[in-house]
């Protein structure tokens, strides 16, 4: 790495930065500097050099620089049932997720287990991840103090249920609410903002309505933001309103139920009728897209141009276990073809989704969902330098010619190794 004094350093490189409107800034012969954690500047090495003299030394590299990735929705218990269970949602929840979310109360297999994942997330270059845990306190506790050390960026909350799940996966809701007090207590913003809490019903299926609103007044009186599964599956749908006395639709009762606010993030959202839709963009709540459980889990495709053109804000989550990609890179690649999938057998007037389009959602995009643009998603100068270097296996980097030839690469090869990840500047991968 090119340091140049003990607090500034310089990375040289092609460099892709995120801007405004799904557009991309395309440095070809770029210059990255960094002071104490935070980008100073992101533009061509040309005219950095203007600025910073010290950069001379530095010559020009094979590398490609971009804004570290953000998963906006992943589980930690079920890390190690990828790729297990054939069936939909609801037998697979019975079968496989609730049995390991179980174990997961074991404190020795909830710390093995969640190193692990950081491992993996940061290798994979994650920078920031939205994560559920089980139900229970402790095993969320340790989530923490494993993401603490990790470095990684992150917002965990308990798995909060009441119904329908094993007795010892339920809590009464004095005791979910409890829980969630002293987690937020312990680590809500800590690490100057770093780790973050994040109110997490389950889903529809597992809370009842009154779990649901004080959940969501909890998240209110915190300013904090609530996670939760929605219309992934047409059988959970029939589940839910067996479930509930409620007349009305999926999207109605958590709407009723508070939990449809602009720091929500509903992952799926694969069957929304006109009116389910109108509600989640009036409320300016986000939709989470997790393209890869919604084919393994055979749930179905989400109309995501649809959503787009309407101007709801569309995020992307990895989704494991019911997805089997740790990396946020191979979700972008499965968000494409689960467009194509789409126009191809469902809608042949649809668009499908382009790679630059893509890219976009899984670091700019996904940062604005959560409030954090301001900060990261991207590498404009002032932000919190979280970042990725890659180098190519075969190509010299010089011989791209513009974006699409680097977000061909980047997306659908694997010639191109992640080399360095960096957090506030801090390098927590070196390869
Ligand atoms: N709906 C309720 N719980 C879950 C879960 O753990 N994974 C997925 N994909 N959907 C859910
Ligand atoms: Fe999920």
């Amino acid at each position: 790495m090119y340091k140049i004094s003990k607090f500034m350093e310089f990375y040289r490189g092609l460099i892709l930065n995120p801007i405004e409107n799904f557009n991309i800034d395309y440095f070809q012969d770029g210059l990255l500097s960094v002071d104490k954690g935070k980008i100073q500047f992101c533009g061509e090495y040309k005219v950095g050099l203007k600025n910073f003299q010290e950069a001379k030394e530095i010559t020009r590299t094979k590398h490609l620089i971009i804004p570290g990735f953000i998963d906006l929705h992943t589980h930690i218990p079920q890390f190690p049932a990828i790729g297990k269970g054939e069936g939909e949602l609801l037998p697979w929840l019975n079968e496989y997720i609730f049995p390991l979310e179980e174990k997961f109360k074991n404190p020795n297999l909830a710390r093995k287990v969640s190193k692990r994942f950081f491992k993996k997330l940061i290798e994979n270059g994650t920078t920031t991840a939205v994560i559920f845990s089980n139900s229970s306190f402790e095993a969320t506790d340790i989530i923490f103090q494993e993401a603490n050390k990790s470095g990684v960026r992150v917002f965990i909350g308990n798995s909060i249920m009441d119904i329908n799940a094993p007795d010892s996966l339920i809590y009464s809701i004095e005791t979910n609410i409890s829980n969630m007090n002293k987690l937020i207590e312990k680590w809500h913003l800590t690490d100057k903002g770093r780790l973050n809490f994040i109110v997490s019903p389950r889903y529809a299926g597992s809370c009842s309505i009154e779990l649901m609103k004080e959940a969501a007044k909890l998240a209110k009186q915190n300013d904090l933001f609530i996670q939760t599964h929605l219309a992934e599956n047409k059988d959970e749908i029939k589940f839910i309103s067996s479930t509930h006395n409620f007349k009305g639709s999926y999207t109605e009762l958590l709407f009723d139920s508070g939990i449809i606010t602009p720091k929500s993030l509903l992952a799926h959202c694969i069957y929304l009728d006109e009116k389910e839709i109108d509600i989640i963009k009036q409320n300016d709540a986000s939709i989470v897209h997790c393209p890869t459980s919604n084919r393994y889990l055979r749930s179905g495709i989400m109309p995501l141009k649809k959503y787009l053109i309407k101007n709801l804000k569309i995020g992307l989550g990895t989704d494991i276990a019911g997805g089997y990609n740790v990396s946020v890179l191979r979700e972008t690649k499965e968000a494409i073809e689960n467009s194509k999938y789409y126009s191809l057998f469902l809608d042949k007037t649809s668009q499908t989704l382009n790679k630059q389009e893509a890219f976009w959602i899984s670091t700019l995009g996904n940062a604005k969902i959560l409030k954090l643009d301001n900060i990261i998603g991207s590498l404009s100068a002032g932000k919190e330098a979280d970042f990725i270097v890659l180098d190519s296996e075969f190509n010299d980097i010089k011989d791209y010619r513009n974006i699409d030839d680097v977000l061909s690469e980047l997306i659908y090869s694997d010639s191109l190794r992640i080399r360095n990840v960096a957090v506030r500047g801090q390098m927590m991968y070196q390869n």
